[in-house]
């Protein structure tokens, strides 16, 4: 059976609704409520650990009968030379002179202190806690791993930013290929950091469309029915919708960042390098305006490693010129509705200009 009849009877609509992954933004319940609502959830595993993707994951299931994806970090790590640990202190030393300089007190972690998961080890969570659907971004899978996915009847999606990815994950044995436009908010899926793929969704949709064979998700600047409309037209099976749920009752953004969101323009969403040492759309502010006219931005993950600290001390002084903020270029009024009324009102405007267009 293909993947869009599959997705189809599993939440029995159309037009298939895929609720982003958003590390830092979904929680079980945002993956609970929209899947209550008709749209498959992704919850966000990112770069956690296995035993917390287990808890996650299990938490999750206990509410949600049917089955939802979740959403992992695969991306390749640089090996550490003694190149990356002078860059990497000297990093240190910028970042936390810049936060003292702007009140903010922060210790920043040491290179050899810092944690990162194989995502091999994610996957062996991912197939214990026998979850159905699993998407990925920042690069392709190994082998062994779509393997033994495979092996366990999980549907796999793969993140593309350019024709030359989606072929990649094609030819990989991916089942289901999610294009996602640069117009998207939060990180860019990309499999490499630089040159980064820039092109805009409606033009890299239809020609992923032209090169593959699998089923398409899209994702970047849908909010409402027309976009999705065009998106099915260009291709799209499924439509993945992350910024529209930023300000939703379940996001884990606290109220000072849902704020920000209220009065943001468009000369303030940027791509950065900033956060993470990889391509991200965001809310422009200081912390972004400094580094990224700077040279110390660490190749990916050591950047996000060192810099989360900041984030961390950042939110609970609620101050917004150091955090991330990850969003679209799609600014729309941000419902701070629940996830499942935003979702069925989606729904229900889709279906009603699906009406109007074939009367
Ligand atoms: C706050 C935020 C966090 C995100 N985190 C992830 C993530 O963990 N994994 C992932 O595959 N995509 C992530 N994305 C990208 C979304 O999957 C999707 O491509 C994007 O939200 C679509 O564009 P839109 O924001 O205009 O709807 C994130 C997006 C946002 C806004």
């Amino acid at each position: 059976m293909k993947w869009s009849n599959q997705i189809t009877q599993l939440i029995g609509i159309d037009y298939p609704i895929i609720q982003a992954p958003m590390f830092g933004v979904t929680t079980p319940e945002m993956v609970i409520a929209a899947s209550r609502a008709g749209a498959l959830g992704s919850l966000s595993l990112g770069d956690l650990p296995a035993e917390r993707c287990s808890e996650l994951i299990r938490s999750t299931a206990a509410h949600v009968k049917k089955p939802f994806a979740v959403n992992i970090f695969v991306n390749h790590v640089p090996e550490v030379s003694v190149n990356l640990r002078i860059a990497y202190n000297e990093t240190k030393v910028f970042v936390e002179q810049l936060a003292l300089q702007h009140g903010l007190e922060v210790a920043l972690p040491e290179l050899d202190s810092i944690h990162i998961t194989d995502y091999r080890e994610q996957i062996d969570a991912i197939i214990t806690q026998q979850c159905k659907v699993v998407s990925f971004t920042f690069g392709n899978l190994d082998p062994h791993s779509i393997k033994r996915l495979k092996d366990n009847d999980v549907i796999i999606i793969g993140t593309c930013t350019s024709v030359a990815e989606a072929i990649a994950l094609e030819e990989a044995g991916i089942d289901v290929i999610c294009v996602q436009g640069l117009e998207a908010g939060g990180h860019r899926g990309s499999f490499e950091e630089a040159p980064v793929p820039e092109i805009g969704g409606f033009s890299l949709l239809p020609q992923v469309k032209e090169h593959v064979n699998a089923p398409l998700i899209y994702a970047g600047g849908l909010y409402n029915a027309s976009t999705i409309h065009s998106a099915k037209l260009l291709g799209a099976n499924g439509f993945q919708i992350g910024s529209l749920l930023l300000k939703s009752k379940e996001s884990a953004l606290l109220d000072f960042e849902k704020a920000r969101l209220s009065h943001v323009q468009e000369s303030d969403i940027v791509l950065t390098r900033s956060f993470s040492g990889r391509y991200a759309r965001g809310i422009k502010n200081t912390f972004i305006e400094a580094l990224d006219k700077s040279q110390y931005i660490l190749p990916y993950p050591y950047q996000n490693k060192l810099t989360g600290e900041l984030r961390r001390i950042a939110k609970a002084n609620k101050n917004v010129d150091f955090v991330n903020i990850w969003a679209g270029q799609s600014i729309h009024s941000y419902s701070e509705l629940s996830t499942a009324d935003i979702i069925q009102m989606l729904i229900r405007e889709v279906e009603n200009l699906h009406t109007s267009l074939v009367v």
